[in-house]
């Protein structure tokens, strides 16, 4: 792709973290809301490789779910010859950046973020510093690229507000620098909810929720977690997000699977138990994720294809980044070389 012809449509990016597997919650929630959009926008999605380790991985387990994670992008539908594809840590601009940004991003904005709050809830034993600044990771993976749009779960438009502050915060003292992008999250999907704890976000770490479904369970495994999903003691399939979680939870999914509005899956399962809805659930959940697994296990065995796509894409990343970044070190008063 030419970059300076893409350059001129709207830019929309996103990315993941390869912290766990992707979950049926990344799927719906983010990659399927990027997938079509290739022709009307440039499009940047990454692996946030450098955002996983804020939480300690196994150096193994972090390079293989790296590599598998691309592999799965493209077999949700991201082309790479449409849509840039990389892994942050090769586009080092992002450190770079994400040290500058820390200059202006604020304690008590980073104290209110609700993940570093949650996160540093459930690693008591490990709250480092990367934990507690990588909102302004994020604020530079997103403003080297001055997107138009970044659709994301609702979980992580906290983040993009904060990047919106700091834009609107570094513009206002050096300039026009920076575009200040909107999220875009999808209307149903923005948060799918654990199968054993429906009060709970569906996680990708399977020690924090034993309740995900994961893009590359086998069908079995995902019917076996349907039917053990969690509902209430009443016999409704009722959308109310407040009294019935578990329902509203597997509703979402249905609609998110099927494309059913919630008064049409009422009408469906009325005077039907919940069993047979869990099946319902399930065989939807199945139809949709097996050729994405299928795909995904056919596109691993080419790791020469998959490490063209990340050098390729990593180069025109860079491409974009490097302007951005040397007009943030131009504004600050670095001295150029
Ligand atoms: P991460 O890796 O936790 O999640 C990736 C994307 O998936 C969405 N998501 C969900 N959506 C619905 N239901 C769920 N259960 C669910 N779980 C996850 C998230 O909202 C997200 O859109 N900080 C980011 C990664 C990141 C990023 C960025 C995103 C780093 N830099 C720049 C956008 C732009 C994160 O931890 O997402």
């Amino acid at each position: 792709m030419d970059v300076n012809t893409a350059a001129k449509k709207p830019v929309m990016l996103s990315g993941i973290k390869p912290s766990g597997e992707l979950t049926l919650g990344s799927y719906v929630g983010a990659i399927r809301n990027w997938a079509e959009r290739a022709d009307d926008y440039d499009c940047y999605y990454f692996m946030a490789d450098l955002h996983a380790i804020t939480v300690r991985q196994k150096p193994a387990d972090l390079r293989r779910r790296t590599i598998e994670q691309l592999a799965q992008y493209i077999a949700c539908g991201l082309d790479p010859e449409k849509n840039t594809l990389f892994i942050q840590s090769h586009v080092h601009e992002h450190a770079e950046l994400g040290w500058v940004l820390n200059c202006y991003a604020m304690f008590g904005e980073l104290s209110r973020m609700t993940q570093f709050k949650d996160k540093s809830a459930k690693n008591a034993e490990n709250i480092n510093g990367g934990l507690f600044t990588y909102p302004s990771l994020m604020a530079a993976d997103i403003l080297l690229y001055q997107p138009d749009y970044v659709p994301v779960g609702e979980d992580q438009k906290q983040h993009v507000e904060l990047t919106r502050d700091i834009a609107n915060r570094f513009n206002g003292v050096y300039g026009e620098t920076f575009k200040i992008p909107q999220s875009f999250v999808p209307k149903i999907g923005a948060r799918v909810m654990s199968l054993v704890d429906p009060t709970r976000k569906m996680s990708k770490s399977e020690d924090e929720d034993p309740g995900r479904i994961i893009l590359m369970d086998k069908p079995e495994d995902i019917m076996r977690r349907f039917k053990r999903a969690v509902t209430d003691s009443e016999a409704e399939v009722r959308y109310d997000p407040e009294k019935k979680p578990g329902i509203s939870n597997l509703m979402t999914i249905y609609a998110a699977a099927t494309g059913r509005s919630f008064a049409e899956i009422e009408a469906e399962f009325a005077g039907h138990g919940y069993g047979d809805f869990k099946t319902k659930v399930g065989e939807a959940v199945v139809e949709l994720l097996r050729p994405i697994r299928e795909k995904t296990e056919e596109i691993l065995k080419d790791k020469a294809y998959l490490e063209s796509v990340y050098t390729d894409g990593a180069r025109r990343a860079q491409y974009i980044a490097r302007k951005t970044l040397d007009k943030v070190y131009r504004k600050v008063g670095f001295v150029r070389h």
